[in-house]
């Protein structure tokens, strides 16, 4: 419907129902809070308390989840997110290992990371960052495809006696379209081959000219295993956020992306959530692309089970009807049948392209048989 609550009108701009109300009011139309109003009143009083508008879709249904820009005053600074890339066995799992102190390539399948980690790490001067381990770039690349753009920063690895290789490309090809920063980090220097002049030189054929080149991307020689230049990758990393000015609006109905998701068998669906703007919150509801659900329990990454998450931390979601894709984005609404109703109107709106996408070969097959 072409309508909105006027209750979640306020939440979606986070000002008090009683000040839309009155506004309303002003306007000539006398509503309470439990009522609807048309999408283009709800643009007017959007505007009225001087934000913009963008509308999510053209969709009717979608209107309910109104793309609000938060006003100025409202943001406040948020974590970066950094995803490691590189080629296969650089060394991203150790890196982020190191950092955190942690050993989760240890207890990896063969040592291949097969899902993304999502993980935040404090520096020693405070700063928080947030991190993404990719598992190659399939994960990255459907999720840019479905315009769920997570990423502030890339973190590339290459190791340093193995120089540029076809997924490092691939990853810096990737951080380009995206536009997104890059940091090199020229890994394994504690490795009697390590040659970090041909990294360098290597990835001038691909247009990313290092500071140690005179260009302007940073780069930093670490090593995973010794502990070398991690601090100082860190601080390349904060530099980098910075510049970026990253702000989020912490009091705000949720917004997020969903890292992965699968079917637990003990816990049913359950999907990691970047938390992109607002505070998500147990109880509350949300739509995530097809799939809806009421948030039973947050995870974060230490396994411990949290009662909220605000912008730029990963979180584990627990209460879904079914499993979301990676990339889809999740929205908190204020009631259950909305959230359901959009569920159900993205999935038939699926459901129509694919059988009009069937239509279409079978079509094309007989032309061809003809
Ligand atoms: P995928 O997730 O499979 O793409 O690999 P990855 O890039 O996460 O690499 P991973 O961290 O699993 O490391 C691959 C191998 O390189 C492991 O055997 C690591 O122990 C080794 N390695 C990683 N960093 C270093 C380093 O700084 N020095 C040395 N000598 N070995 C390293
Ligand atoms: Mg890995």
């Amino acid at each position: 419907p072409e309508a909105i609550l006027v209750s979640e009108l306020a939440n979606r701009m986070a000002e008090r129902v009683s000040d839309v109300v009155k506004s309303l009011m002003q306007m000539g139309m006398m509503v309470t809070q439990n009522q609807t109003i048309d999408a283009d009143t709800a643009e007017l009083i959007i505007e009225e308390f001087g934000h913009k508008v963008t509308r999510v879709s053209d969709s009717d249904v979608e209107d309910v989840i109104k793309e609000v820009e938060d006003k100025d005053e409202d943001l406040q600074p948020r974590p970066p997110v950094i995803t490691i890339m590189g080629h296969v066995d650089h060394g991203k799992t150790s890196i982020l290992d190191a950092i955190r102190n942690a050993r989760v390539v240890a207890g990896e399948a063969g040592g291949i990371t097969q899902h993304i980690g999502a993980y935040q790490v404090k520096t020693e001067s405070g700063t928080v960052l947030s991190f993404l381990d990719t598992p190659g770039h399939a994960a990255f690349t459907s999720m840019r495809s479905r315009g769920a753009q997570v990423t502030d920063i890339v973190v590339l690895v290459v190791a340093a006696d193995d120089a540029v290789m076809p997924q490092t490309v691939e990853a810096i090809n990737h951080a380009k379209a995206a536009n997104v920063p890059m940091i090199v980090a020229i890994n394994k220097m504690d490795k009697p081959a390590a040659d970090p002049m041909k990294v360098r030189t290597d990835l001038l054929q691909h247009e990313v000219i290092v500071e140690a080149m005179s260009g302007e991307v940073q780069d930093v020689e670490v090593s995973a295993h010794t502990g070398q230049g991690l601090e100082e990758l860190l601080e390349a990393i904060a530099l980098q956020a910075e510049i970026l000015e990253l702000k989020a609006n912490p009091d705000r109905a949720a917004q997020g992306a969903v890292i992965e998701a699968q079917l637990d068998v003990g816990r049913g669906p359950v999907a990691t959530v970047l938390v992109q703007n607002g505070t998500l919150r147990q109880g509350d509801i949300f739509v995530v692309g097809e799939q809806y659900g009421k948030v039973r329990a947050l995870i974060n990454d230490k396994g411990e089970r949290v009662k909220e998450a605000g912008p730029s931390v990963p979180v584990e979601v627990l209460g879904l009807n079914g499993t979301p894709e990676a990339g889809d984005v999740l929205n908190v609404t204020e009631t259950e049948a909305q959230a359901r109703e959009i569920a159900e109107y993205r999935e038939q709106a699926a459901k129509d392209k694919r059988a009009a996408a069937g239509a279409a070969t079978t079509l094309e097959q007989l032309m061809q048989k003809a």
